[in-house]
């Protein structure tokens, strides 16, 4: 609904003639939007007040920021701190530190396992703290406001001298204290990634007593589930038992099920999924392709479909070819050519469009991204995720209104993750807001061009600040750490 705060007549920044959809799944409607000091100051008929800077958004949409659930920004925050590919979709806050990985806390000097660097974590100078990853994000923002969780495979790496095995009730004890201290220092929440080696050998007990201090501190627990394939039901409900144990809410990272003989299984866990809701927390979110993206693996399943190689080590020179001819180059299986590319990442097509659809349209599923930005070759998620949502599947495919699909990127994804005062356009929320075109807005990106520029975002304002505007950014770096509430 329209409101008014108080009789400010003069706005730093007024964003006039918009139609408004405030991120709460409520029906969009007209209005002006003043903002002063960070904040939203009025929303209304605002004509007759005057502002240091206005933005005609007459014909365009005005949405909250949208809020990327699920990325691995962690060093990118600091080192690419433009956040283009983010910004440019309309991104105003990333959620980091998923799959179990996360920078910090780390040790110095130690080479660090698969998945962990594809963070691109440099060998010294690390983060061994959580409290000093924290700092430095306050100390050099970047483009966007920042919510961090630590990931159980850096605690795991930090911790044993042998990712290979379960931890021992001493290692057990070591790996709470540290996420005890990251807690302490604002992250919202614990990830792990069971499906990746380092931390494959962490028992259900042992995630539940690593993530005793969540309880305490009623943060959350993400996962990249142990198994999203064969297993996929049997690995939710794991998921759901850590939660309860530590009475914590869960988030299902990337929710999917992949490989060919699981295609069509989304209609088993949905519904599971939301019985689970009936009981405990549970989110979930997704991204909208039907191509995952992460380190080489030789698996079965994983490369029965076409595999892309986004990176490589030791064959820098393979990224952005295809699995297939690499082999045929070198006259071996794939499953050996893999072995041999790695270290590295690939785009793996292991989903089914219907599945994708189908959790898409889950009224509960948020939108995350989970670009990694290693490489020339990203997967197209990372510059394209947003917009094809909002255009590709809610404005051509009609899967859901634009009201939704604003909500499932912002409104939804405050409330899971708790970013107060983030994710709807009301009076007193911080100002972060996406202007763009329903008519236009779709992604760019694609497997071959993968960092091509979004359709049809028009500005994106981060705390009251301009940061792109007409396609190009304004150099403005105004987003905060969004820290835990103690
Ligand atoms: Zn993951
Ligand atoms: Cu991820």
């Amino acid at each position: 609904m329209p409101q008014q705060m108080n009789k400010l007549d003069h706005y730093q920044l007024l964003i006039r003639g918009g139609t408004v959809i405030d991120g709460t799944k409520a029906q969009r409607f007209l209005a002006d939007i003043g903002i002063t000091d960070g904040r939203i100051a009025a929303i209304g008929q605002l004509q007759a007040h005057t502002a240091d800077e206005t933005l005609d958004a007459s014909g365009l949409m005005v949405a909250p920021g949208f809020i990327d659930a699920h990325t691995h920004d962690d060093l990118s925050l600091l080192s690419q701190g433009d956040m283009s590919c983010k910004v440019s979709q309309g991104v105003t806050t990333v959620v980091v530190g998923n799959c179990g990985i996360s920078a910090a806390p780390l040790r110095n000097g130690q080479e660090l396992p698969m998945p962990l660097s594809l963070l691109d974590i440099p060998c010294g100078n690390r983060f061994t703290t959580f409290a000093a990853y924290m700092q430095a994000l306050r100390e050099t923002p970047s483009a966007v406001n920042v919510a961090a969780m630590v990931g159980h495979t850096a605690l795991r790496a930090t911790t044993m001298d042998d990712t290979q095995r379960a931890a021992s009730a001493g290692e057990i004890a070591a790996m709470q204290h540290l996420l005890d201290e990251a807690l302490q220092a604002g992250a919202i929440g614990m990830s792990t990634g069971t499906f990746y080696p380092p931390a494959a050998h962490a028992s259900t007990e042992e995630i539940i007593e690593v993530g005793r201090p969540l309880s305490k501190h009623q943060a959350l627990y993400a996962t990249h589930m142990r198994d999203e394939a064969d297993q996929v039901m049997v690995s939710l409900d794991e998921s759901f038992c850590i939660g309860r144990a530590l009475g914590v809410p869960v988030v299902i990272s990337h929710h999917k099920v992949m490989n060919r003989s699981n295609f069509g299984r989304s209609v088993q866990t949905l519904p599971f999924i939301r019985e689970a809701m009936k009981h405990q927390c549970v989110a979930l979110d997704c991204y909208p392709y039907t191509a995952g993206s992460t380190m080489i693996r030789t698996d079965r399943g994983v490369l029965d479909g076409r595999v892309l190689i986004a990176s490589s080590v030791p064959h820098p020179e393979c990224a952005g070819r295809d699995l297939d001819q690499i082999a045929a180059e070198w006259h071996m299986t794939k499953a050996e050519a893999a072995q041999r590319l790695q270290p590295g990442s690939a785009i793996y097509f292991v989903m089914d469009e219907d599945d994708v659809q189908r959790i898409l349209a889950f009224d509960e599923t948020m939108i995350g991204s989970d670009g990694i930005a290693a490489g020339a070759n990203p997967h197209p998620r990372l510059w394209g995720t947003f917009p094809r949502v909002l255009g590709h599947y809610s404005r051509d495919l009609g899967l859901f209104p634009l009201e939704t699909a604003v909500w499932k990127m912002t409104g939804l994804s405050a409330r899971n993750f708790r970013l107060p005062g983030r994710g709807t356009l009301q009076v007193g929320m911080h100002a972060d807001l996406t202007l763009f075109d329903a008519e236009s807005v779709n992604d760019s990106a694609t497997y071959d061009e993968p960092t091509l520029v979004s359709q049809g975002v028009h500005s994106v304002i981060v705390n009251g600040v301009v940061t792109w505007h007409a396609g190009a950014h304004s150099g403005a770096r105004s987003g905060q750490l969004i820290a835990r509430a103690p």
